[in-house]
């Protein structure tokens, strides 16, 4: 089978500033794959990129097979790409339980019966106790906890998490970590995130980015130790 993302010569440019430079990635079907980097490095341009919240200046993003170049963020969400921001994103004035029910809607384009998954999902993630709560009364770290379940109720084929661990109280960090775990095996998993204990515990392949520019992949134990990945972050604020 073969790769279900492909980047080629990804690029995108913001006057001079280039946030994201010839990226060439490749990520196999069911692969948890994380990307790091300084402040700055272009992590979050490039998620944006791949859920085509943002349009490349230059080069091809193909999703199984598929030339997802040219598609708006809205189809590339029915093809099963699901994403976390790193501002959580939610319906405020709903119910932590509504805002899961509706993402499970719109990825079965209709609203269903049952709520059981959404309930299930809130459980998961630690919010059943909040699912008749406004979203906009939660903290910080349960909002990021109810954007994540959002982008599960979707049953995303590519899960794009963009620093699901910013915020996050102990507790709320290790319920992440179990969660990230248990995602199911087929799904594909891009993730940006600054707790490298996290990233080496989870990711089967690590990309480095700095200043847009692609600096090495590799396996955690790889990056660990790797003199390229040292230097790209010596001296950067992470
Ligand atoms: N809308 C924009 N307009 C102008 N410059 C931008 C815009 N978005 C991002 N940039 C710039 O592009 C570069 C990459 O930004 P990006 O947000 O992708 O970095 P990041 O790796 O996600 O950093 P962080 O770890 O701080 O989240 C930065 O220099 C940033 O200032
Ligand atoms: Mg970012």
């Amino acid at each position: 089978m073969g790769d279900i993302l492909i980047t080629e010569a990804l690029t995108r440019r913001y006057g001079s500033l280039v946030a994201v430079d010839r990226l060439d990635l490749r990520v196999a079907p069911g692969e948890r794959r994380a990307v790091i980097g300084p402040n700055g490095a272009g992590k979050t341009t490039l998620l944006d990129l791949v859920a085509g919240a943002i349009r490349p200046s230059r080069g091809r993003i193909r999703f199984d097979g598929q030339d997802i170049s040219g598609y708006g963020p809205a189809r590339r969400a029915r093809l099963g790409i699901g994403r976390i921001h790193q501002r959580p994103a939610v319906w405020p004035s709903l119910t932590t339980l509504d805002n899961v029910a509706v993402a499970a809607a719109r990825r079965r384009g209709g609203v269903g019966r049952s709520r059981r998954p959404a309930i299930e999902l809130l459980d998961r993630l630690g919010l059943a106790e909040h699912a008749g709560v406004e979203a906009a009364r939660l903290s910080h770290g349960q909002r990021r906890q109810l954007e994540i379940a959002m982008a599960l109720a979707g049953e995303p084929r590519l899960l794009l998490l963009d620093e699901p661990a910013a915020g996050l109280s102990a507790v709320e960090f290790e319920r992440l970590g179990a969660v990230l775990r248990d995602l199911p095996e087929g799904m594909t998993v891009l993730l940006v995130e600054h707790r490298l204990d996290l990233v080496y515990a989870f990711a089967d392949v690590v990309t480095v980015l700095r200043d847009g520019q692609y600096v090495a992949t590799g396996t955690p134990d790889e990056i660990r130790v790797s003199h390229v990945v040292r230097q790209a972050y010596s001296g950067a604020v992470a």
